[in-house]
């Protein structure tokens, strides 16, 4: 797969700034233009959800975020990109002459998406000079959680830039699905309109609230699109005999008056201000960046459940995340000749919000989760990657002590450290710290015992030679040391 190296944002409002935490978080640097007097606020609050979201969304190693920089041109921004994401708002005139502008300062090669939600791309592209290089990319909001992007060409595309575009958005854990005919508003918008429109006829015709509506979606129907769309939840609905038969009975009500579909309602003064009125009554009080932090945390759940599905092997949206969380851990490696005079410094990390209890601190289960990408990192650095995991061995981690000695809080930089205490051919015996990176000051200590294990058979076995040969050295340097304050120490032992 290709990847993007430097990519522009043309526009930073609700959509380009999603599109911009989702590069940031891939680690490919962004220039954004946008005239918007508070852009770099705006930006700066979208970006502060995102990684609190990947925070809760992943335990993989991240890359090092990529840079960003605010440009006083689209010229500037755009000069050295290969990926440009056009998210200025919804008018022809207005994004013709944006992408006019890209076209002629961009490289030759760049790809230029735009992020329209139903402006046909033939459209867009038509007084472009390298018109083939422009396809609609459109994403869903959050752009940093959601994966889907709709690509879709215009008359003039070429059949290679469709690939291309693809290509490039399966490494920032996106998925690139054609359109195979441009039509307004792609797939995704017309069918999320239909249903819109007949929504507000509900409201309007007080058939219920627009509270009540959003229960029935949530508690129901909403719950089984997340993970199976609709066609294949209407074959399960068709019972044993499948989709034909759930065509056959149902299909007959399309001809009944169920729906008012094809009528547009009148969003008069009178529709808008009852629905506004209804929605603020559900909100209760809650702001729209509050709002967002639900949704987040929630989709966040919904992408984890998904990973585990289909028994293991990821299902859907969460199939992405595993397939991108794998390769992230094949590329996430650790210094290969670190220095074995001091404990190994293998994790850098910032306590993240997502990560803090009631009272501003670290919760307790997320130090065992830094204690355990500690062990990670160790492992990859003796070769004991997912590669190896995959072929069927591992080391299991069967005993874990740990010492809660300082605090850690919201934002703070901490690392963490892993002095091998012992080793032979099955056994890795470690003891971590986690350390208050400002200060040098102990936050916590974790002392485990590790396993090398036969995955399959479910049995302890030596590990390879290999495997040993890049451990031993490790061992016998750090046998040198002192030992550790805390190591073999048991739970309410006196000092
Ligand atoms: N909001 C959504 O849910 C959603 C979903 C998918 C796609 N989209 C599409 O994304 C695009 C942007 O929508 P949005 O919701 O982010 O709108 P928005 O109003 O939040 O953001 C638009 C941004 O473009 C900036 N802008 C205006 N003129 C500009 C110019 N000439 N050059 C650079 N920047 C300029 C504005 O200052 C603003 O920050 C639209 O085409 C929209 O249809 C929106």
């Amino acid at each position: 797969m290709t990847s993007i190296t430097k990519a522009a944002c043309i526009g930073g409002g609700v959509i380009g700034g999603g599109w911009i935490a989702r590069f940031l978080l891939a680690g490919i640097d962004v220039a954004v233009f946008d005239p918007h007097p508070e852009a770099k606020r705006i930006v700066a609050e979208v970006m502060a959800n995102a990684e609190r979201a990947y925070a809760m969304l992943t335990g993989a190693p991240l890359p090092a975020r990529g840079t960003l920089v605010f440009c006083e041109t689209l010229e500037e921004a755009v000069s050295d990109a290969d990926w440009i994401q056009e998210s200025v708002p919804e008018r022809l005139d207005l994004k013709r002459g944006v992408l006019n502008k890209i076209d002629a300062a961009a490289k030759p090669d760049a790809l230029i998406g735009s992020s329209t939600s139903g402006l046909l791309p033939t459209d867009l592209q038509r007084d472009m000079q390298h018109p083939e290089r422009l396809f609609v990319a459109h994403p869903y909001n959050p752009v940093y959680l959601l994966p889907l992007v709709e690509i879709v060409g215009g008359e003039k595309t070429s059949p290679e830039t469709i690939k291309a575009a693809i290509d490039r958005l399966g490494p920032i854990g996106m998925k690139g699905v054609h359109i195979a005919r441009e039509i307004e508003a792609f797939v995704g918008d017309r069918l999320l309109e239909a249903l819109w429109r007949e929504a507000l006829w509900l409201i309007k015709d007080d058939i219920c609230t627009v509270e009540t509506l959003d229960d029935v979606i949530r508690y129901s129907f909403g719950l089984r699109w997340a993970q199976m769309g609709l066609f294949q939840t209407y074959r399960i609905a068709g019972g044993e005999a499948g989709m034909r038969h759930f065509l056959a009975q149902f299909g007959p009500c399309l001809q009944w008056p169920w729906t008012k579909l094809t009528d547009v309602v009148d969003l008069d003064d009178a529709l808008v201000e009852k629905i506004g009125q209804q929605s603020d009554e559900q909100a209760n009080g809650l702001s729209i960046r509050e709002l967002e932090r639900i949704r987040d945390e929630n989709l966040v759940g919904i992408l984890q459940s998904l990973k585990g599905g289909n028994g293991g092997e990821g299902w859907g949206a969460g199939k992405l995340l595993k397939d991108f969380e794998q390769s992230l851990w094949a590329k996430g490696s650790v210094a290969s000749e670190p220095d074995l005079s001091r404990p190994l410094r293998l994790v850098d990390t910032k306590v993240s919000p997502a990560w803090v209890d009631y009272n501003g601190h670290m919760t307790e289960h997320r130090y065992l989760q830094v204690f355990g990408d500690t062990t990670d990192a160790l492992l990859r650095l003796i070769g004991v990657d997912l590669a190896y995991v995959e072929a069927g061995h591992s080391y299991y981690t069967v005993e874990t002590h740990i010492r809660h000695i300082g605090e850690a809080k919201l934002g703070q930089a901490i690392h963490a450290t892993c002095q091998v205490l012992s080793t032979d051919d099955k056994r890795l015996h470690v003891f971590h710290t986690i350390h208050d990176t400002a200060t040098g000051d102990t936050i916590a200590t974790a002392e485990q015992m590790l396993l090398h294990v036969n995955s399959a058979a479910g049995k302890t076995v030596a590990a390879p030679t290999d495997i040993l040969a890049k451990l031993r050295p490790i061992a016998d340097a750090h046998a040198a040391l002192a030992a550790p304050d805390g190591a073999g120490r048991q739970v309410g032992q006196k000092k």
